[in-house]
């Protein structure tokens, strides 16, 4: 197993780019079910996650290739009975659920394993569930499988607010079904996620017809056949928000290329408040610290509000702010696996239901770590570059189902980290 060793206390300088986004590469990957024809796509990063993803669309007879220029084809089968998404696979990456909508809306039949929980908390999908009834699936649980089946799926208006908002793969999943669905599908409290907007973008180039795209109220008129087509997907703003912060934490002078302004809207807000200067251009944002960041209150909400992709990142920043923060977790609140662990750095930090105070020291100090899941772990390399001395971060397969490669990219920025066999 791999673990990353940090040594800290580096400011980190110069230029770099985000890659494509997994959270959009991963429903769109799904969508080429739906496509009669191929699907040609740029940018799919190189990811953990993605090879899963590649895995489970190849159990379902997807013809999935890379291209020497690093583009990804997909191409679904015109009839196959391999419809069974298995928990081997589901059990490692909760998107595999985005398979889901297409099974049903294309082929009619799905055996899709229910995900189960993770280290963010209980993961439920009654919304996709939910949706899914509305469009007249027939949908059962059987021996931990979802069993959903139909003729034709019909056009339904429905409400997908759950107690924690919207739900960005369960709207993934009901578009994905509803744009071969008979009739007009409403879709109210629908997730505006910049990743929902890329998919519904790809779907309209499939001949879809989807109507107030990036909007809470989606209104889909069903068609009888999607077509492939080729797409370049979204940068990364979590990659690209995370090596904002990691500039921003290290009193940095740091230039991200793929960071969208109108994607990081909420993250830019807090860095300005805390002190941070942020300018931007294009895609591109610049972060500078000159001094000590100041401390401030972040409560994670659905897209444009703060991501709680980015909550722990954040948080790894802040136990080096002057004075006390309170992270207010909405709509996972159990995602705080990476407070123990920046304890153990010297972080002065308290857990109290969905929030953590944070009272901002000058340093941490390095340590032996251990990463428990995607975003925690980069919260604690953020953690390793600002604290005195070496932070050794174990099980870092973590990091890598989200980032391609970020310690290439944080050395390119300066920073005293490698990668080591343990
Ligand atoms: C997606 C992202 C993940 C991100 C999350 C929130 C992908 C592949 N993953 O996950 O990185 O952290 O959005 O921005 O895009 N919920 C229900 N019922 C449901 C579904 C969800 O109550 O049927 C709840 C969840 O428990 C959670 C909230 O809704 O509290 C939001 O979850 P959701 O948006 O569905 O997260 P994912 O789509 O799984």
């Amino acid at each position: 197993m791999d673990a990353m060793v940090v040594t800290g206390g580096r400011r980190l300088k110069g230029r770099v780019r985000a890659g494509g986004a997994k959270n959009a590469a991963l429903p769109i990957m799904a969508a080429s079910i739906l496509a009669e024809g191929p699907m040609r796509l740029k940018d799919v990063p190189d990811l953990a996650d993605i090879r899963t993803m590649t895995r489970l669309l190849k159990t379902l007879g997807v013809r999935v290739e890379r291209e020497p220029d690093g583009d990804m084809i997909l191409r679904s089968p015109r009839r196959t009975t391999r419809n069974r998404a298995p928990y081997k696979i589901m059990r490692t990456m909760r998107a595999g659920i985005c398979v889901l909508g297409p099974l049903v809306a294309r082929r009619g039949k799905a055996e899709v394993s229910l995900p189960g929980g993770c280290a963010i908390g209980d993961r439920p999908v009654d919304l996709h569930l939910k949706g899914l009834a509305a469009l007249g699936a027939r949908i059962r649980i059987r021996h931990g499988y979802i069993v959903g089946g139909c003729r034709r799926l019909h056009g339904a208006e429905m409400y997908l607010g759950g107690p924690f908002g919207s739900s960005v793969t369960g709207t993934e999943n009901i578009l994905m079904a509803a744009v071969l669905a008979k009739g007009t599908t409403v879709i109210d409290c629908a997730a505006c996620e910049p990743e929902v907007r890329d998919l519904a973008r790809v779907l309209v180039k499939m001949g879809a017809q989807i109507y107030g795209v990036g909007s809470p109220r989606l209104v889909v008129e069903g068609v009888d056949h999607l077509t492939g087509c080729e797409h370049t997907v979204i940068p990364d703003r979590i990659e690209a928000g995370t090596l904002l912060l990691a500039g921003a934490a290290t009193h940095g002078d740091v230039t991200v290329e793929g960071a969208r302004w109108d994607d990081l809207f909420a993250l830019v807000s807090v860095l300005r408040e805390i002190g941070i200067e942020v300018q931007h251009f294009d895609d591109t944002i610049r972060v500078r610290a000159s001094r000590r960041p100041k401390s401030v209150d972040v409560t994670t909400l659905p897209f444009p509000g703060f991501p709680t992709d980015l909550q722990a990142q954040m948080m790894a920043l802040l136990t080096v702010a002057d004075g006390i923060s309170v992270v207010t977790e909405k709509i996972f609140p159990d995602r705080f696996m990476h407070v123990a662990e920046l304890g153990r750095m010297g972080a002065e930090i308290r857990k109290e239901g969905n929030a953590v105070v944070v009272h901002g020291t000058r340093t941490l100090s390095g340590a032996e770590v251990m990463a428990s899941d995607l975003r925690a772990s980069a919260a604690l390399v953020i953690a390793g570059l600002v604290a005195g001395g070496k932070t050794t971060i174990s099980r870092v397969y973590h990091l890598d189902r989200g980032y391609q490669r970020l310690e290439r990219k944080l050395r390119r920025l300066g920073a005293a980290i490698r990668r080591v066999k343990q």
